[in-house]
């Protein structure tokens, strides 16, 4: 089969030759018609995850979408994290049990970027932050494919203001052509207490639930905005490993940080988290900014990717 074929460590995979992948109990063979390239996916490839460094060569992809006997299916892959191919090539190994059917409607390109991300902002939102109707929600990062994801879920969820917050001009655009009320800009040299004061004053009163997907200094910042029985969920750090909290500000409004990682959720939540999202992508519209290339561009995508240059996530369209 044509594969995306990782030979070195922190290099880009080419696309090869590669053998067929052989179905064990409990695994379906799917035919890719889409992958993502996630950060996850250069994170394994580099060697230095705490998953270890992952035996050469191998296919990336920890996603994708593709067929099972005729059915539309997204599926995970541990590509990366244990040993095994991925997704990014002709044919890939999927647990049956983690397959997930895709509604009608939605296309293969957008399932596949959707994925991962939509499970983190719908989890996120619902069942960790617990977002009720009426609500304001700040979703720091909004320009990344969970932040926009988030924004327009908050909103469907009936958040009284979705405020965005994210760094490039496109990301504030995104950000934007999701919905967001208000979007205020993040600087690599923001400093808490200014950034802060402007977040502030994108908000309209206290926030019940912050979207933190990059920690350090926005999440800091954000933290000062929560409100009474507010809830900050972060899960990843993109600004930073480490962020601050006012004990004085979290105990006198008995608000809540906590942290959220797909990893530790159930099957069935991360189905029917994933099909929540597709719905929305059906019946209202939900979308984010991607760019489909062909597996055959898979050196130059994944270069991109790594050198923070792609803008939008960026999918290959496999067959
Ligand atoms: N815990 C989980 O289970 C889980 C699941 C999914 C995702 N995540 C994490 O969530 C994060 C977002 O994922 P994604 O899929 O949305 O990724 P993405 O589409 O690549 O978006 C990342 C966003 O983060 C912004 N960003 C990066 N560094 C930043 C910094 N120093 N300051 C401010 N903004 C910064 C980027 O802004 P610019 O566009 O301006 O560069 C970009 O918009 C990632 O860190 C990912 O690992 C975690």
């Amino acid at each position: 089969m044509r594969a995306a074929v990782l030979r070195e460590h922190a290099s880009s995979p080419s696309p090869a030759e590669h053998p067929d992948p052989l179905p064990e109990d409990g695994q379906v063979l799917v035919t890719v018609t889409a992958a993502p390239i996630v950060p996850l996916d250069l994170l394994c490839a580099s060697g230095t995850s705490y998953f270890g460094a992952p035996a050469l060569p191998y296919v990336p992809g920890v996603q994708g979408v593709g067929r099972v006997a005729g059915q539309r299916v997204w599926f995970p892959t541990s590509a990366g994290m244990r040993p095994g191919d991925g997704s990014m090539a002709e044919l890939a190994l999927a647990s049956a049990e983690d397959v997930v059917e895709l509604p009608d409607g939605v296309p293969d390109t957008l399932a596949a970027v959707l994925g991962t991300s939509a499970i983190a902002a719908w989890m996120a939102l619902t069942w960790r932050g617990r977002l009720r109707e009426g609500e304001q929600v700040l979703v720091l990062g909004a320009g990344g494919v969970v932040g926009q994801v988030a924004v327009q879920v908050a909103r469907h969820l009936g958040a009284r203001r979705v405020v965005g917050a994210a760094r490039s001009a496109g990301a504030q655009e995104r950000a934007r052509a999701c919905g967001a009320d208000a979007v205020v800009p993040l600087s690599d040299d923001d400093e808490p207490t200014s950034l802060a004061a402007r977040l502030e004053e994108a908000c309209d009163g206290p926030v019940e639930v912050v979207v933190d997907p990059l920690c350090g200094i926005p999440s800091t910042a954000a933290a000062t905005l929560l409100g009474r029985r507010g809830r900050l969920v972060n899960f990843g750090s993109a600004a930073g490993e480490v962020a601050s909290y006012s004990s004085a500000h979290l105990r006198s409004r008995t608000a809540a940080i906590l942290g959220y990682t797909n990893n530790d959720i159930t099957t069935d939540q991360r189905r029917d988290a994933l099909q929540a999202v597709l719905r929305l992508a059906v019946e209202e519209g939900l979308t984010v900014a991607h760019e489909v290339l062909p597996l055959a561009e898979v050196a130059s995508a994944w270069d991109r990717q790594a050198s923070g240059t792609a803008g939008r996530r960026l999918v290959l369209a496999v067959s």
